[in-house]
């Protein structure tokens, strides 16, 4: 497969860490949040945790977690990916599978309520926008029945939350729709089609009801903190490849837009820096949902005994 055939960044090997941007958050690199969060919640490694983390990539954020795990499991539906984690992860259990498909899996292999952290890391909007819409080289076709898209949807996001342990946290960072660079994706996108509700925030709007449904049942606790930050291409080129080839995954119909062309070339111009390189506005949805019964896992020490 080319390196700029659709979808070539997940499956085409090397491409996706060559087309990647650093992203900052006051700062801090995504992977030093998840590694800071991990010292706040665990202090230093120990290799105690069951660990599972679903659109795993290359493993760039798995450096990080697995120094904490008993057990590790890696899951991506990208072959490429999970040969790539399988070689520097060999302990870890590999799961090659769509993410609903494989927490599915887990769940009928008995494995509800037993792992200490459920990971996803910039992946999760992928699963739940299966449920919605089909992606292909010739378009994005709406699924017919989106009330029905709607409850599975909702329910793959309860399943994931029937993997964690008790006293254990599901750990998700999500794209912020919100953001330019995103609002610019967005309008790239409704080229080809328009989204369900509106928006790509539909996803994390998904995630963040189901959870609240599961803290208002008192299965746990929610904390949802956004970030603003930036991406930055070390080059106008590294930045028009963000784009198209991670973006905007070499869609051929996309590729072919002259209007977007122009839009991403101006929006390149506005946040070019002086002495090189494009700092994007980007934003990051940092969600966590401890498994913490209520109503004793808010209390104070000595008031919840
Ligand atoms: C933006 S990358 C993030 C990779 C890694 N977590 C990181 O932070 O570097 C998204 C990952 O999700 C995977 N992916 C996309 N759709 C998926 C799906 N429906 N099920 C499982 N994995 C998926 C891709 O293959 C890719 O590895």
């Amino acid at each position: 497969m080319s390196t700029k055939s659709f979808r070539a960044v997940y499956e085409t090997e090397g491409v996706y860490d060559q087309l990647l941007l650093r992203h900052y958050y006051g700062g801090t690199e995504d992977i030093d949040l998840v590694a800071d969060w991990l010292t706040e919640h665990h202090h230093a490694p120990t290799a105690s945790l069951e660990v599972v983390e679903f659109g795993c990539g290359t493993g760039r954020i798995t450096e990080t977690i697995a120094p904490y795990a008993r057990n590790l499991v890696l899951a991506d539906y990208s072959e490429t990916m999970v040969n790539a984690v399988a070689q520097k992860f060999p302990e870890a259990r590999t799961i090659c599978a769509d993410t609903s498909d494989a927490v599915t899996v887990l769940l009928r292999q008995g494995r509800s309520s037993s792992f200490d952290l459920v990971t996803a890391f910039w992946s999760l909007s992928y699963p739940i926008g299966e449920f919605f819409e089909e992606l292909s080289p010739s378009g994005v076709r709406p699924r017919q029945d989106q009330a029905r898209a709607q409850a599975r949807a909702r329910e793959f996001v309860l399943d994931l939350v029937r993997l964690v342990a008790p006293g254990g946290h599901l750990l998700a960072m999500l794209f912020d729709a919100e953001s330019p660079e995103q609002q610019l994706v967005t309008r790239g996108w409704e080229v080809v089609a328009p989204f369900p509700d509106g928006g790509r925030a539909y996803t994390r709007n998904v995630l963040v009801d189901a959870l609240r449904e599961a803290e208002g049942r008192g299965d746990g606790t929610l904390t949802h903190t956004r970030l603003g930050g930036v991406a930055w291409a070390p080059s106008r080129d590294a930045a028009r490849e963000w784009f198209f080839g991670v973006h905007f995954k070499h869609h051929p119909l996309l590729l072919d837009d002259p209007q977007l062309a122009e839009t991403v070339e101006e929006f390149l111009d506005r946040y070019e820096i002086a002495g090189g390189g494009v700092a994007l506005p980007s934003g990051v949805h940092l969600i966590d949902f401890h498994a913490a019964a209520h109503p004793y896992a808010s209390l104070p020490i000595g008031l919840s005994s």
